[in-house]
């Protein structure tokens, strides 16, 4: 049997909020379905693993991912409605809005690939959401279907709501596919299959690799397949930083998809940076013709120059750094980043099969 969660069935903060049930978990932590008698509504509350408390690193992170998070009023991001630390036991946690619906990966296992005119307004709308991130500095960087919900919400069934903005998270699966994985220093590293280049390499993040990101997710929504074929996470890091992508219809035999689209998908994957659309709301647009009427409908979105440039000068973590420049010797620093990355997974499997 298993062991009953300390939370499930237990009054917290005062009394406040009763928590009924696990919604998800993660290796940092789980959701909670919970009622607010008070303001007679349920709310969803995501606590940090009580083991975890004492890690300095991951409770500071914790609440400075929780202060970004409570700065950003998207319609399409969650809303976060408190957060802090329990009295009794110094839990941390976000008391948030509850959603409910499937997460888009819980979608694509049970639905199969989406159509593109049901796939690219969902991804116009989370574009929205990660323009007004990015224009205050904030990069999400473990952007992947499991962190972009499809809500039911006054009557309209897809409506996308970006989750766990950049919250750094430990996870004993850490060498499974769709898991994070961790640098050595115990610092989150990202998602190998939906990570950029430079994320893959080590390098210094900025918004346009969370535009990355987002074009692997689209591609995985339509085709129900990453861009490469891989079979371990550290193939896929590898492919992001030198294969180039299949195209789309080449990828599903029985599917065409129009031709410019490739040529969208193509350019927000490229290896470089600079080549990619350079915000968030310029990629929307650019989706925006392939997206049937729904996405015609969707307002048309304005970056802030000014806050993308910020985001673009290196908010690795969500706070202002001075931005690294790329020089001859990136390479060789990506090369050293990636054998770093290889035996921090070789010590891991060979402290496992020693455990045995
Ligand atoms: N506000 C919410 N309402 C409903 N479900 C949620 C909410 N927040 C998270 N979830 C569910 O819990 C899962 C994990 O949440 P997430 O914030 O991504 O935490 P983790 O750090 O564990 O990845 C999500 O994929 C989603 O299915
Ligand atoms: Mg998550």
């Amino acid at each position: 049997m298993r062991p009953k969660d300390p939370f499930i069935g237990r009054e917290i903060l005062g009394g406040q909020y009763q928590v009924l049930e696990k919604i998800g978990t993660g290796g940092m932590g789980s959701v909670y379905k919970a009622s607010q008698p008070a303001m007679n509504r349920m709310v969803a509350i995501k606590i940090l693993h009580p083991k975890l408390a004492n890690r300095k690193d991951l409770t500071s992170r914790f609440r400075r991912e929780a202060r970004a998070m409570s700065q950003l009023s998207h319609p399409n991001t969650v809303k976060v409605f408190v957060y802090g630390e329990m009295e009794d036991d110094g839990s941390l946690y976000i008391v948030m809005e509850m959603l409910e619906g499937r997460n888009l990966n819980q979608t694509v296992r049970k639905d199969g690939p989406i159509p593109i005119e049901r796939a690219i307004p969902i991804l116009i709308q989370v574009c929205g959401a990660l323009q007004e991130a990015h224009d205050l500095g904030i990069v999400h960087r473990d952007l992947k279907p499991e962190n972009i919900f499809l809500a039911r919400q006054g009557g309209i069934n897809d409506y996308p709501k970006v989750l766990d903005f950049g919250l750094a998270k430990v996870t004993e699966r850490q060498m499974q596919p769709g898991s994070i994985i961790l640098t050595q220093e115990g610092m989150v590293f990202g998602t190998p299959e939906f990570m950029s280049p430079e994320q893959a390499q080590g390098r210094t993040l900025d918004a346009r690799s969370d535009i990355y990101s987002l074009a692997v997710i689209l591609y995985e929504v339509l085709t129900g397949k990453l861009p490469f074929s891989a079979k371990t996470p550290m193939e896929y890091i590898q492919k992001h930083v030198t294969e180039p992508i299949i195209p789309l219809s080449e990828r599903v035999a029985d599917k065409q998809f129009p031709k410019e689209l490739d040529e969208v998908m193509a350019r927000a994957l490229s290896k470089k940076p600079e080549h990619r659309f350079q915000t968030a709301a310029e990629f929307a647009e650019a989706l925006r013709p392939y997206g049937g009427p729904a996405a015609q409908a969707l307002p048309s979105m304005r970056s802030d120059k000014a806050g993308a440039k910020l985001a673009a000068s290196g908010a690795d973590s969500g706070k202002l750094e001075p931005a690294k420049k790329s020089s001859g010797s990136g390479l060789l620093i990506g090369v050293a980043a990636l054998c770093l990355v290889a035996g921090v997974i070789l010590a891991v499997v060979v402290m496992r099969l020693l455990g045995r």
